[in-house]
Formats: structure tokens, sequence, C-alpha cells
């Protein structure tokens, strides 16, 4: 579609799986499995999931960090490998842990010249301003540019990696994590601040949390992932009042009630919500699902033998829906797309 920013088509991963038995060889262990979404224009895109289902995995192949098989295009540039020159000027990072994204031993005013620098864009003069412009925009004084990392709070430390992130103007954002080691008011904040920010500048972003409730309050779709499998994808709304797959409604099932019918709370409340999807809740059934069968299988209570065939994200929940699709025979209208 032509108002999509980042296109993700069948992606699959494979990291080395060096654990030598006796008698087996070292092999390979797959964690993408045929992922496909696309993320529109100036949307913010939540990603959801346990811990371990492949969220960074997923963000490090739209990063060009790791090779993945199938395509991923951004702003039409189409890239299955690792061009990461092309890729930086387009996606940027903002990680969890600020402190291990900053060089202890730069100033944050050289720290985020670097993109620039790298990309040989403007001269010195021009770039200094432009940090200084920058420092501002996420909210810190421009004399900050020559601090020090330890000099910075973790909030502040994490306002100058969204800065920095923001130098080269990037289409899209990837924020893995990127408020989970803050405290509950600074990442409220932090969130505002992406808020405000994309008001005036114009990026999309793939937003990774363990947390639905931040999600619902940041982002305009969901997607929903189990064992390296999108299972649902849908507005906020879709997702939080109106889920379809049963591990999305396990994932809302454990926030409060009173919580999660708080519409319109402030970023603070918001931040406080939600399941902690890192903690796994209680599996149904033990062992890995059958080869083929849907990837939810083995844990889910209402498994029948339809579920023993694969279930492609490709069923809208609803048919005056469509952007509301679930990869799961027994909640969606069955009709396939
Ligand atoms: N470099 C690597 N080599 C081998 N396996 C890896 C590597 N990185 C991640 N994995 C494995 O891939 C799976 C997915 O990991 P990933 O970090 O993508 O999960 P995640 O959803 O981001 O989890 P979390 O919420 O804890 O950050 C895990 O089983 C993990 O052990
Ligand atoms: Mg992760």
């Amino acid at each position: 579609m032509q108002d999509d920013i980042l296109v993700v088509d069948h992606v699959t991963n494979y990291y080395a799986d060096n654990k030598l038995g006796i008698f087996s060889k070292p092999g390979r262990k797959q964690v993408l499995n045929d992922v496909s979404f696309a993320i529109h224009k100036d949307e913010f895109f939540g990603l959801v999931g346990e811990s371990g289902c492949g969220k960074s995995t997923l963000a490090q192949a739209i990063l060009g960090l790791i090779p993945f098989e199938g395509s991923i295009k951004i702003d039409g540039m189409e890239y299955a490998g690792t061009d990461r020159k092309m890729i930086s000027s387009r996606i940027q990072a903002v990680f969890q842990d600020p402190m291990s994204s900053l060089d202890p031993r730069r100033t944050i005013g050289a720290t985020m010249r670097e993109p620039l620098i790298a990309h040989g864009i403007g001269s010195k003069q021009e770039q200094e301003r432009s940090v200084r412009e920058m420092l501002e925009r996420v909210g810190l004084d421009a004399a900050y540019s020559d601090r020090y990392p330890r000099e910075l709070s973790g909030g502040q430390r994490q306002r100058v990696c969204i800065g920095a992130a923001l130098m080269l103007e990037p289409k899209l954002i990837v924020a893995d994590e990127a408020v989970s080691a803050l405290d509950v008011s600074v990442a409220a904040q932090i969130l505002n601040l992406f808020r405000t920010i994309d008001a005036k500048s114009e990026f999309a972003m793939l937003f990774i949390s363990h947390n639905l409730g931040i999600e619902y309050y940041l982002c305009d779709r969901i997607a929903v992932m189990y064992s390296g499998n999108i299972v649902e994808i849908g507005t906020a709304d879709d997702i939080y009042k109106h889920p379809a797959h049963p591990y999305t409604k396990l994932l809302l099932s454990a926030i409060p009630d009173m919580e999660k019918h708080e519409e319109n709370g402030s970023a603070n409340e918001q931040a406080t919500v939600g399941h902690d999807a890192g903690s796994r809740p209680n599996d149904v059934r033990k062992g890995p699902a059958p080869a083929g069968a849907c990837c939810y299988y083995a844990r889910c209570q209402k498994a029948c033998d339809r579920c023993l065939r694969r279930q492609e994200l490709a069923r809208t929940v609803d048919r005056d829906n469509d952007e509301h699709f679930v990869s799961c025979c027994l909640q969606a209208s069955l009709e396939s797309v």
C-alpha cells in the first residue's frame, strides 16, 4: 500500500544453535516464523508478547543487524540483509538501557553529532546548532551538549537517545522496551515526549513492550506476538477492548478490570497498568505443539483438530472491520482475505 512506510514480508530467521549432543550436529534455531505486517506512515505501531517470543529479534532484523529470510521494505526500498548505511538513514533505534547506548567518554553533543558526521550532513557549526535545537525539542537545555552521560539522570539520558535517533529525520523509530527500565513517572514523561515530538516531526514508530496498557496509551495499532508468530493485529481499541485471539485474551485477563476500563487516564496512570507479559500466564498443556500445528496449540484450551494446521494471520474478526486480523480459526469471522 502506498501509505505503508515499513513492509515486513514473510520474514523468518534462524539463529545458530551450538548445543552439541552426543549424536547431534550444531543446528539452527528458528525464532521468527513467517512474519508479515506493515506500518503506515507516521503511525505508532505496538508489538507486545511474552519474554523470548522474538520481539527484539524482529527489531534486529528490521534494523538490518541480523540475517533473515523474506524481505523488508522501508519507504519502498527493499532489503534482505544488512545494508547499514541505507537502513540507518531511514530507521533509528531507541533501546532499553540509555547508559549502554551512550559512550561514557564522549559529550552528549559529540554523540548527537555523530550521525550527521557519518552521513556528511552540514558544517560543524550547522551540526552544533542542530544538536542544540534537538536537545530543546526533547526537553533538555541546550547546555547539556557539553555534559557527559554520567552527569544526567536515566530519564535525561533516554531523552538524549531519542534526540540522537531523530537527528537524521528517520522514517521509522524502533523503540525496544524504551521505557521499561525507567521509573513509572519518568516513563510517563518519555511516553508524553514521544507523543508531542511526533506532532512536530513525521516519523512512524515500532514500539516494543511487555506492557499492553502502555501500548494502548501510545499506539494506533498493536500486533500481538506469540512464539515468533504474529497472532493478532488491530487498532489499539480492537486489541484492548475486543481481543479475538485466546492469547491476547489471556494477556488482557491479567489486567485488573478497574484499570482495563480506565479509558481516559493520564500517561502516568496508563503507564502503571497492563500485564507484564514477561511473566508467562498459566500453561494449559506442557510440551511443544505438533509439527505444522497452530503455534498456540499446546496452550489453547479450545484447540481442536482444525488447529493441527498452521493458522495464517488472514482472517478478519468482524466482516465490517478490515483492520482487525487474527490467526485463530475459532475466533474469526472465517472470512479469509
Ligand atoms: N543471538 C542469539 N543467538 C541465539 N539465540 C538467540 C539470540 N538472540 C535471541 N535468541 C533467542 O531467540 C528467542 C527470542 O529472543 P528475543 O530477544 O527476540 O525475545 P524478546 O521477545 O525480545 O524477549 P524479551 O521480552 O525478554 O526482551 C529466545 O529464545 C532467545 O533465547
Ligand atoms: Mg527483547
